[in-house]
Protein backbone atom coordinates (compact mmCIF):
# COMPACT_ATOMS: atom_id res chain seq x y z
CA UNK A 1 0.00 0.00 0.00
CA UNK A 2 1.29 3.39 -0.60
CA UNK A 3 1.53 6.19 1.92
CA UNK A 4 -1.29 7.76 0.58
CA UNK A 5 -3.63 5.34 0.60
CA UNK A 6 -2.90 5.12 3.97
CA UNK A 7 -3.71 8.74 5.09
CA UNK A 8 -6.73 8.34 3.12
CA UNK A 9 -7.92 5.44 4.75
CA UNK A 10 -7.81 7.21 8.17
CA UNK A 11 -8.51 10.65 7.04
CA UNK A 12 -11.37 10.54 3.79
CA UNK A 13 -13.39 7.28 4.22
CA UNK A 14 -13.72 5.96 0.86
CA UNK A 15 -16.42 3.01 0.05
CA UNK A 16 -15.13 0.40 -2.42
CA UNK A 17 -17.46 0.20 -5.49
CA UNK A 18 -17.62 -2.90 -6.89
CA UNK A 19 -20.21 -2.49 -10.00
CA UNK A 20 -18.02 -4.86 -12.15
CA UNK A 21 -18.62 -7.99 -10.26
CA UNK A 22 -21.44 -10.28 -12.13
CA UNK A 23 -23.12 -11.28 -8.80
CA UNK A 24 -22.89 -9.92 -4.77
CA UNK A 25 -21.54 -13.43 -4.26
CA UNK A 26 -18.50 -12.35 -6.65
CA UNK A 27 -18.59 -9.07 -5.37
CA UNK A 28 -17.94 -9.57 -1.50
CA UNK A 29 -15.27 -12.50 -2.96
CA UNK A 30 -13.61 -9.68 -4.36
CA UNK A 31 -13.65 -7.13 -1.33
CA UNK A 32 -12.09 -9.74 0.42
CA UNK A 33 -9.06 -9.84 -1.10
CA UNK A 34 -7.33 -6.21 -0.83
CA UNK A 35 -6.87 -5.43 3.16
CA UNK A 36 -7.83 -1.42 1.51
CA UNK A 37 -10.98 -1.11 2.20
CA UNK A 38 -11.41 -3.16 5.46
CA UNK A 39 -13.95 -1.06 8.21
CA UNK A 40 -11.53 0.74 9.74
CA UNK A 41 -12.95 4.06 10.41
CA UNK A 42 -15.16 4.01 13.48
CA UNK A 43 -14.01 5.59 16.43
CA UNK A 44 -13.92 2.49 18.75
CA UNK A 45 -14.60 -0.83 16.19
CA UNK A 46 -11.15 -2.29 15.92
CA UNK A 47 -11.40 -5.34 13.39
CA UNK A 48 -8.48 -7.02 14.65
CA UNK A 49 -8.87 -10.36 12.87
CA UNK A 50 -9.54 -8.18 9.92
CA UNK A 51 -12.90 -9.67 9.72
CA UNK A 52 -15.29 -6.95 7.87
CA UNK A 53 -15.40 -5.26 4.70
CA UNK A 54 -17.48 -2.24 3.53
CA UNK A 55 -18.57 -2.03 -0.07
CA UNK A 56 -20.83 -0.70 -2.54
CA UNK A 57 -22.39 -3.21 -4.90
CA UNK A 58 -25.03 -1.57 -7.69
CA UNK A 59 -26.28 0.96 -5.97
CA UNK A 60 -26.17 -0.19 -2.20
CA UNK A 61 -23.92 -0.47 0.64
CA UNK A 62 -22.86 -3.39 2.38
CA UNK A 63 -21.22 -4.52 5.00
CA UNK A 64 -19.31 -8.27 5.73
CA UNK A 65 -18.70 -10.17 7.79
CA UNK A 66 -16.02 -13.06 7.72
CA UNK A 67 -17.39 -16.26 10.19
CA UNK A 68 -17.19 -19.73 10.62
CA UNK A 69 -19.91 -21.79 8.65
CA UNK A 70 -21.17 -22.76 11.40
CA UNK A 71 -21.41 -19.81 13.44
CA UNK A 72 -22.45 -17.80 10.53
CA UNK A 73 -25.59 -20.58 10.35
CA UNK A 74 -26.43 -19.93 13.90
CA UNK A 75 -26.39 -16.18 13.89
CA UNK A 76 -28.45 -16.04 10.64
CA UNK A 77 -30.83 -18.36 11.57
CA UNK A 78 -31.26 -16.34 15.21
CA UNK A 79 -31.68 -13.24 13.33
CA UNK A 80 -34.54 -14.96 11.25
CA UNK A 81 -36.14 -15.60 14.16
CA UNK A 82 -35.96 -12.38 15.52
CA UNK A 83 -37.23 -11.15 12.36
CA UNK A 84 -40.32 -13.42 12.80
CA UNK A 85 -41.32 -12.00 16.37
CA UNK A 86 -41.13 -8.59 15.91
CA UNK A 87 -39.88 -6.89 12.52
CA UNK A 88 -42.25 -3.70 11.95
CA UNK A 89 -43.34 -3.84 15.49
CA UNK A 90 -43.75 0.18 16.66
CA UNK A 91 -42.75 0.32 20.18
CA UNK A 92 -42.53 3.68 22.17
CA UNK A 93 -43.11 5.01 18.63
CA UNK A 94 -39.75 3.58 17.32
CA UNK A 95 -40.23 1.16 14.52
CA UNK A 96 -38.33 -2.27 14.45
CA UNK A 97 -36.15 -3.17 11.62
CA UNK A 98 -34.17 -6.78 12.29
CA UNK A 99 -31.18 -7.43 10.03
CA UNK A 100 -31.19 -10.97 8.43
CA UNK A 101 -27.30 -11.29 7.08
CA UNK A 102 -27.17 -13.16 3.93
CA UNK A 103 -24.75 -16.52 4.29
CA UNK A 104 -22.10 -16.56 1.06
CA UNK A 105 -20.13 -19.84 1.49
CA UNK A 106 -16.40 -19.97 0.70
CA UNK A 107 -14.90 -22.76 1.31
CA UNK A 108 -15.62 -25.48 4.62
CA UNK A 109 -14.00 -23.15 6.84
CA UNK A 110 -14.95 -19.87 5.72
CA UNK A 111 -18.23 -17.98 4.98
CA UNK A 112 -19.17 -14.33 4.68
CA UNK A 113 -22.44 -12.80 6.19
CA UNK A 114 -23.54 -9.74 4.19
CA UNK A 115 -26.20 -7.33 4.82
CA UNK A 116 -26.78 -4.07 3.75
CA UNK A 117 -24.78 -1.02 5.71
CA UNK A 118 -27.43 0.58 7.35
CA UNK A 119 -25.66 3.73 9.48
CA UNK A 120 -23.41 4.42 11.69
CA UNK A 121 -24.08 2.19 15.00
CA UNK A 122 -25.67 4.06 18.14
CA UNK A 123 -21.92 3.93 20.26
CA UNK A 124 -20.31 5.94 17.52
CA UNK A 125 -23.20 8.25 17.04
CA UNK A 126 -24.86 9.06 20.42
CA UNK A 127 -21.49 7.97 22.77
CA UNK A 128 -18.36 9.62 20.65
CA UNK A 129 -20.26 11.92 17.91
CA UNK A 130 -22.84 13.04 20.84
CA UNK A 131 -25.73 12.82 18.29
CA UNK A 132 -28.81 12.65 20.68
CA UNK A 133 -30.43 9.39 21.09
CA UNK A 134 -34.10 8.82 19.70
CA UNK A 135 -34.99 7.68 23.21
CA UNK A 136 -34.36 8.96 26.74
CA UNK A 137 -33.62 5.75 28.80
CA UNK A 138 -37.06 4.82 29.73
CA UNK A 139 -37.90 4.01 25.90
CA UNK A 140 -34.94 1.92 25.73
CA UNK A 141 -35.88 0.15 28.88
CA UNK A 142 -39.28 0.02 27.69
CA UNK A 143 -38.07 -2.33 24.66
CA UNK A 144 -35.75 -4.31 26.56
CA UNK A 145 -39.21 -5.60 28.28
CA UNK A 146 -40.96 -5.43 25.57
CA UNK A 147 -38.72 -8.11 23.85
CA UNK A 148 -38.67 -10.24 27.03
CA UNK A 149 -42.54 -10.15 27.09
CA UNK A 150 -42.22 -11.66 23.48
CA UNK A 151 -40.15 -14.79 24.99
CA UNK A 152 -36.45 -13.05 23.69
CA UNK A 153 -33.99 -12.75 25.94
CA UNK A 154 -31.21 -9.90 23.73
CA UNK A 155 -28.29 -9.39 26.07
CA UNK A 156 -26.90 -8.40 22.46
CA UNK A 157 -29.55 -5.13 22.62
CA UNK A 158 -26.90 -2.24 23.59
CA UNK A 159 -25.99 0.56 21.46
CA UNK A 160 -23.30 -1.02 19.36
CA UNK A 161 -25.38 -3.50 17.82
CA UNK A 162 -27.78 -0.55 16.79
CA UNK A 163 -28.69 1.85 14.13
CA UNK A 164 -31.40 4.55 14.64
CA UNK A 165 -32.15 6.04 10.95
CA UNK A 166 -34.87 8.57 11.41
CA UNK A 167 -38.10 6.71 13.57
CA UNK A 168 -36.56 3.33 12.58
CA UNK A 169 -34.44 1.17 14.85
CA UNK A 170 -32.42 -1.46 13.10
CA UNK A 171 -30.73 -4.25 15.71
CA UNK A 172 -28.50 -6.93 14.73
CA UNK A 173 -25.39 -8.96 16.12
CA UNK A 174 -28.71 -11.66 17.79
CA UNK A 175 -25.95 -14.38 18.23
CA UNK A 176 -26.59 -14.84 21.97
CA UNK A 177 -30.14 -14.19 22.02
CA UNK A 178 -32.79 -16.64 23.27
CA UNK A 179 -36.32 -17.24 22.16
CA UNK A 180 -39.40 -18.85 23.92
CA UNK A 181 -42.95 -17.59 23.04
CA UNK A 182 -43.98 -19.31 26.65
CA UNK A 183 -41.32 -17.67 28.22
CA UNK A 184 -43.54 -16.53 31.68
CA UNK A 185 -43.01 -12.70 32.42
CA UNK A 186 -39.50 -12.77 34.12
CA UNK A 187 -36.79 -10.21 34.09
CA UNK A 188 -33.30 -10.02 33.28
CA UNK A 189 -30.47 -12.32 34.91
CA UNK A 190 -27.52 -10.61 37.02
CA UNK A 191 -25.31 -11.30 34.12
CA UNK A 192 -27.00 -9.85 31.34
CA UNK A 193 -28.27 -6.81 33.78
CA UNK A 194 -24.67 -5.77 34.57
CA UNK A 195 -23.92 -5.59 30.93
CA UNK A 196 -26.88 -3.78 29.65
CA UNK A 197 -26.45 -1.15 32.54
CA UNK A 198 -22.43 -0.67 32.23
CA UNK A 199 -22.94 -0.47 28.30
CA UNK A 200 -26.00 2.37 28.04
CA UNK A 201 -24.45 3.72 30.89
CA UNK A 202 -22.11 5.73 28.22
CA UNK A 203 -25.60 6.90 27.15
CA UNK A 204 -27.43 7.83 30.30
CA UNK A 205 -26.42 7.62 34.05
CA UNK A 206 -26.75 4.61 35.90
CA UNK A 207 -29.09 6.08 38.36
CA UNK A 208 -31.57 6.78 35.62
CA UNK A 209 -31.24 3.21 33.71
CA UNK A 210 -31.53 1.11 37.08
CA UNK A 211 -34.64 3.35 38.30
CA UNK A 212 -36.46 3.13 35.15
CA UNK A 213 -35.86 -0.68 35.19
CA UNK A 214 -36.56 -0.77 38.74
CA UNK A 215 -39.74 0.94 37.98
CA UNK A 216 -40.37 -1.01 34.76
CA UNK A 217 -39.48 -4.73 35.95
CA UNK A 218 -42.86 -6.96 36.41
CA UNK A 219 -42.60 -8.94 38.91
CA UNK A 220 -38.85 -8.82 40.38
CA UNK A 221 -38.59 -12.18 39.59
CA UNK A 222 -35.15 -12.69 37.80
CA UNK A 223 -34.47 -15.38 35.20
CA UNK A 224 -32.37 -18.29 36.07
CA UNK A 225 -28.91 -17.62 37.11
CA UNK A 226 -26.41 -18.64 33.91
CA UNK A 227 -23.80 -21.02 34.93
CA UNK A 228 -20.69 -18.41 34.29
CA UNK A 229 -19.18 -17.93 31.34
CA UNK A 230 -15.59 -17.72 30.45
CA UNK A 231 -14.78 -14.42 31.82
CA UNK A 232 -16.16 -15.29 34.66
CA UNK A 233 -14.30 -18.84 35.25
CA UNK A 234 -11.28 -17.11 34.22
CA UNK A 235 -11.62 -14.63 37.32
CA UNK A 236 -12.93 -16.95 39.41
CA UNK A 237 -9.78 -19.44 38.75
CA UNK A 238 -7.54 -16.36 39.11
CA UNK A 239 -8.50 -15.70 42.89
CA UNK A 240 -9.62 -19.20 43.60
CA UNK A 241 -12.81 -18.43 44.53
CA UNK A 242 -14.82 -20.43 46.59
CA UNK A 243 -18.15 -19.39 46.46
CA UNK A 244 -21.41 -19.35 45.01
CA UNK A 245 -22.36 -18.19 41.65
CA UNK A 246 -24.22 -15.46 43.02
CA UNK A 247 -21.46 -14.54 44.92
CA UNK A 248 -18.79 -14.59 42.19
CA UNK A 249 -21.18 -12.70 39.95
CA UNK A 250 -21.58 -9.50 42.70
CA UNK A 251 -17.74 -9.50 43.38
CA UNK A 252 -16.87 -8.99 39.48
CA UNK A 253 -19.71 -7.08 38.96
CA UNK A 254 -17.74 -4.57 41.57
CA UNK A 255 -14.53 -5.18 39.66
CA UNK A 256 -15.95 -4.50 36.46
CA UNK A 257 -18.17 -1.51 37.54
CA UNK A 258 -15.29 -0.04 38.65
CA UNK A 259 -12.96 -0.79 35.67
CA UNK A 260 -15.01 0.25 33.00
CA UNK A 261 -17.99 2.67 33.83
CA UNK A 262 -17.40 6.71 31.91
CA UNK A 263 -14.64 8.63 32.82
CA UNK A 264 -16.37 11.71 34.25
CA UNK A 265 -13.20 14.17 34.23
CA UNK A 266 -11.84 14.10 30.40
CA UNK A 267 -13.33 16.86 28.91
CA UNK A 268 -13.16 15.65 25.40
CA UNK A 269 -15.23 13.01 23.57
CA UNK A 270 -12.12 11.71 21.66
CA UNK A 271 -10.69 9.25 23.77
CA UNK A 272 -11.90 5.79 23.75
CA UNK A 273 -13.78 4.65 26.27
CA UNK A 274 -13.28 2.11 28.90
CA UNK A 275 -15.87 -0.70 27.90
CA UNK A 276 -14.37 0.32 24.15
CA UNK A 277 -10.76 -0.34 25.42
CA UNK A 278 -11.55 -3.26 27.47
CA UNK A 279 -13.38 -5.11 24.08
CA UNK A 280 -10.02 -4.26 22.39
CA UNK A 281 -8.00 -6.01 24.92
CA UNK A 282 -10.32 -8.70 25.04
CA UNK A 283 -10.08 -9.19 21.35
CA UNK A 284 -6.38 -8.66 21.34
CA UNK A 285 -5.49 -11.34 24.21
CA UNK A 286 -6.98 -14.56 26.15
CA UNK A 287 -9.42 -14.02 28.98
CA UNK A 288 -7.01 -14.23 31.71
CA UNK A 289 -5.50 -10.89 30.54
CA UNK A 290 -8.49 -9.75 30.03
CA UNK A 291 -9.71 -10.04 33.52
CA UNK A 292 -5.90 -8.50 34.36
CA UNK A 293 -7.17 -5.88 33.26
CA UNK A 294 -10.51 -5.08 34.17
CA UNK A 295 -8.45 -5.77 37.76
CA UNK A 296 -5.98 -3.33 36.93
CA UNK A 297 -8.16 -0.66 35.74
CA UNK A 298 -10.72 -0.85 38.86
CA UNK A 299 -7.93 -0.75 41.07
CA UNK A 300 -6.13 2.24 39.77
CA UNK A 301 -9.77 4.19 38.79
CA UNK A 302 -9.78 4.06 42.88
CA UNK A 303 -6.58 4.85 43.88
CA UNK A 304 -5.86 7.95 41.23
CA UNK A 305 -7.87 8.69 38.95
CA UNK A 306 -6.13 11.27 37.32
CA UNK A 307 -3.02 8.82 36.34
CA UNK A 308 -5.88 6.21 34.97
CA UNK A 309 -7.44 9.39 32.50
CA UNK A 310 -3.68 10.05 31.32
CA UNK A 311 -3.51 6.36 30.61
CA UNK A 312 -6.76 6.74 28.38
CA UNK A 313 -4.85 9.14 26.65
CA UNK A 314 -2.16 6.91 25.97
CA UNK A 315 -4.15 4.40 24.65
CA UNK A 316 -5.92 6.48 22.65
CA UNK A 317 -3.03 7.40 20.66
CA UNK A 318 -1.57 4.28 20.50
CA UNK A 319 -4.65 2.81 18.93
CA UNK A 320 -4.46 5.75 16.37
CA UNK A 321 -1.11 5.26 15.25
CA UNK A 322 -1.48 1.61 14.94
CA UNK A 323 -4.56 1.97 12.75
CA UNK A 324 -2.59 3.94 10.16
CA UNK A 325 -0.15 0.71 10.10
CA UNK A 326 -2.70 -2.05 9.66
CA UNK A 327 -2.94 -2.54 13.23
CA UNK A 328 0.75 -4.13 12.83
CA UNK A 329 2.09 -5.43 16.37
CA UNK A 330 -0.90 -4.12 18.16
CA UNK A 331 -0.30 -7.11 20.75
CA UNK A 332 3.41 -5.68 21.33
CA UNK A 333 1.77 -2.08 21.63
CA UNK A 334 -1.02 -2.85 23.77
CA UNK A 335 0.98 -4.52 26.17
CA UNK A 336 2.74 -0.99 26.82
CA UNK A 337 -0.73 0.01 27.97
CA UNK A 338 -1.13 -2.85 30.20
CA UNK A 339 2.05 -2.92 31.86
CA UNK A 340 0.90 0.71 32.40
CA UNK A 341 -1.99 -0.04 34.27
CA UNK A 342 0.06 -2.68 36.01
CA UNK A 343 2.75 0.21 37.24
CA UNK A 344 0.87 3.22 36.98
CA UNK A 345 3.22 5.14 39.23
CA UNK A 346 6.43 4.50 36.88
CA UNK A 347 5.32 7.80 35.40
CA UNK A 348 3.31 10.83 36.19
CA UNK A 349 -0.08 12.05 34.55
CA UNK A 350 2.35 14.56 33.04
CA UNK A 351 4.24 12.28 31.82
CA UNK A 352 1.68 9.60 30.50
CA UNK A 353 0.02 13.22 28.62
CA UNK A 354 3.20 14.25 27.23
CA UNK A 355 3.77 11.04 25.64
CA UNK A 356 0.34 10.72 24.18
CA UNK A 357 1.38 13.21 22.29
CA UNK A 358 4.07 11.82 20.25
CA UNK A 359 2.73 11.51 16.47
CA UNK A 360 5.02 7.80 16.13
CA UNK A 361 5.14 4.48 18.18
CA UNK A 362 8.84 4.44 18.04
CA UNK A 363 8.28 7.84 19.80
CA UNK A 364 6.28 7.19 22.26
CA UNK A 365 8.67 4.08 23.14
CA UNK A 366 11.54 6.34 23.11
CA UNK A 367 10.10 8.76 25.40
CA UNK A 368 8.78 6.93 28.04
CA UNK A 369 12.42 5.08 28.37
CA UNK A 370 13.93 8.45 28.24
CA UNK A 371 11.26 9.64 30.97
CA UNK A 372 12.27 6.49 33.44
CA UNK A 373 14.82 3.95 32.56
CA UNK A 374 14.25 2.05 35.54
CA UNK A 375 10.25 1.72 34.34
CA UNK A 376 8.83 -1.73 34.04
CA UNK A 377 7.19 -0.71 31.22
CA UNK A 378 11.33 0.47 30.06
CA UNK A 379 12.38 -2.56 30.85
CA UNK A 380 9.64 -4.00 29.07
CA UNK A 381 11.11 -2.11 25.70
CA UNK A 382 14.60 -3.00 26.30
CA UNK A 383 13.59 -6.64 27.08
CA UNK A 384 15.02 -6.67 30.33
CA UNK A 385 11.72 -7.59 32.20
CA UNK A 386 12.51 -10.70 34.59
CA UNK A 387 9.59 -13.18 34.80
CA UNK A 388 9.83 -12.70 38.56
CA UNK A 389 8.83 -8.78 38.46
CA UNK A 390 5.90 -9.69 36.16
CA UNK A 391 4.20 -12.24 38.62
CA UNK A 392 4.57 -10.05 41.73
CA UNK A 393 3.27 -7.16 39.88
CA UNK A 394 0.07 -9.32 38.16
CA UNK A 395 -0.52 -11.28 42.03
CA UNK A 396 -0.49 -7.34 43.37
CA UNK A 397 -3.01 -6.27 41.18
CA UNK A 398 -5.11 -9.04 41.53
CA UNK A 399 -5.20 -9.42 45.52
CA UNK A 400 -5.88 -4.87 45.59
CA UNK A 401 -8.82 -5.16 42.99
CA UNK A 402 -9.91 -8.36 44.50
CA UNK A 403 -9.15 -8.90 48.20
CA UNK A 404 -8.08 -12.28 47.56
CA UNK A 405 -5.10 -14.23 46.85
CA UNK A 406 -4.37 -16.30 44.27
CA UNK A 407 -2.42 -19.64 44.26
CA UNK A 408 0.83 -19.85 44.44
CA UNK A 409 1.47 -22.26 41.54
CA UNK A 410 -1.84 -20.61 39.82
CA UNK A 411 -1.43 -21.60 35.73
CA UNK A 412 -3.59 -18.61 35.14
CA UNK A 413 -0.78 -16.01 36.32
CA UNK A 414 1.86 -18.52 35.09
CA UNK A 415 0.27 -17.99 31.76
CA UNK A 416 -0.10 -14.00 32.14
CA UNK A 417 3.84 -13.82 33.05
CA UNK A 418 5.03 -16.41 30.58
CA UNK A 419 2.89 -14.21 27.46
CA UNK A 420 4.43 -11.15 28.58
CA UNK A 421 7.79 -12.13 28.82
CA UNK A 422 8.26 -13.69 25.27
CA UNK A 423 5.92 -10.74 23.78
CA UNK A 424 8.89 -8.12 24.85
CA UNK A 425 11.33 -10.41 22.17
CA UNK A 426 8.96 -10.93 19.61
CA UNK A 427 8.20 -7.80 17.83
CA UNK A 428 8.98 -8.09 14.24
CA UNK A 429 10.25 -4.13 12.57
N1 LIG B 1 -25.94 -3.93 8.82
C1 LIG B 1 -25.09 -3.10 9.42
N2 LIG B 1 -25.18 -1.76 9.17
C2 LIG B 1 -24.32 -0.90 9.75
N3 LIG B 1 -23.32 -1.26 10.58
C3 LIG B 1 -23.18 -2.57 10.87
C4 LIG B 1 -24.05 -3.55 10.32
N4 LIG B 1 -23.66 -4.77 10.77
C5 LIG B 1 -22.59 -4.55 11.57
N5 LIG B 1 -22.28 -3.23 11.64
C6 LIG B 1 -21.16 -2.60 12.34
O1 LIG B 1 -20.17 -3.60 12.58
C7 LIG B 1 -19.97 -3.80 13.98
C8 LIG B 1 -19.75 -5.29 14.26
O2 LIG B 1 -20.82 -6.06 13.73
P1 LIG B 1 -21.53 -7.20 14.58
O3 LIG B 1 -22.46 -7.93 13.67
O4 LIG B 1 -22.10 -6.61 15.82
O5 LIG B 1 -20.29 -8.14 14.88
P2 LIG B 1 -19.68 -8.73 16.23
O6 LIG B 1 -20.28 -10.09 16.32
O7 LIG B 1 -18.22 -8.73 15.98
O8 LIG B 1 -20.09 -7.84 17.37
C9 LIG B 1 -21.23 -3.24 14.63
O9 LIG B 1 -20.99 -2.85 15.95
C10 LIG B 1 -21.55 -2.07 13.71
O10 LIG B 1 -20.74 -0.96 13.99
MG1 LIG C 1 -21.72 -6.62 17.92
Amino acid sequence: MNPDNAVAKTDLPQILTLDSAVSLSEAVISAYQDNYYSFNTSPWFIDIDNRFRIFMYNGTRYIAKKARPDKAADEVEKSQNAHNFIDGEIVAGIKFKVIVPKIIAVDADTTYMISEYVGTDMNEMSSYRLVKPLLDAHGYVEIMQFLIKRGITHPGFLPRNIVENGDVMYLFDWEDATFDANLTPADFDRLWYTNFILNWSYLFSRDELESNINALISTSRFLTEPDLVRYERTFRDLIDFKGSTFEMRNLIEQVVFKAEMPVDDIKDESHLHPNDIGHLFADVYFSELDVLNDMSSSLLRTKNKLLYSAIVKLVTQIITLIRKNDLKNIDYYCMVVVLALLSPEDYSANHYESVANQKDLKDICAHLINLNQNSIISLFLTIKLQTTEIDALVRDAVIGATGFKPLENSSQIEKITVFISSLQKEKDE
